[in-house]
């Protein structure tokens, strides 16, 4: 009798670990959220000149030169393109400075990023 109430409790077990196994965030997944990966593009300045107008000078002001938020007229001399690419798609400060990944497309965010990279 003890077998079969051992027995159902190990199954029972499996069951959860395997659905644990298919809930949880993979190691990829949880490397990506850490460290999101720039997909390659070819600067457009125009498009980021609109989308910095559009979602950054309110804070940052209208020459990036700093407002509430910190100046990014020279922010390409202290951040890489990668770096910039990760605070703009997570966001900085506790949601002072907001997460981008759901406004804006991966390129787009991508492309803001190379910009600003290149202001030294
Ligand atoms: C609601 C206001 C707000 C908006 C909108 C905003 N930011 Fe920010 N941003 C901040 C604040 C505040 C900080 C400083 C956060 C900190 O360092 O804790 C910041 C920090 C940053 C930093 C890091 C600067 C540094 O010296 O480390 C970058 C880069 C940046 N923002 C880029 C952008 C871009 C690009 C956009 C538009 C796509 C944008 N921000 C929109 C408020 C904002």
């Amino acid at each position: 009798m003890q077998k079969w109430i051992m027995s159902g409790l190990l199954a029972v077990a499996c069951i959860f670990a395997a659905a644990l196994m298919f809930t949880l965030p993979g190691r990829d997944q949880v490397a990506q959220e850490e460290k999101p990966q720039m997909p390659a593009v070819t600067l457009n300045a125009e498009q980021a000149e609109t989308i910095v107008n559009n979602n950054c000078i309110a804070c940052h002001g209208d020459q990036l030169q700093g407002a509430n938020a910190p100046e990014l007229a020279h922010i390409g001399s202290t951040l890489s393109a990668d770096q910039l690419y990760s605070i703009i798609t997570k966001g900085k400060g506790g949601g002072m400075m907001p997460a981008f990944k759901d406004k804006l497309k991966e390129e787009e965010i991508a492309n803001v990023a190379l910009w600003l990279s290149e202001k030294k």
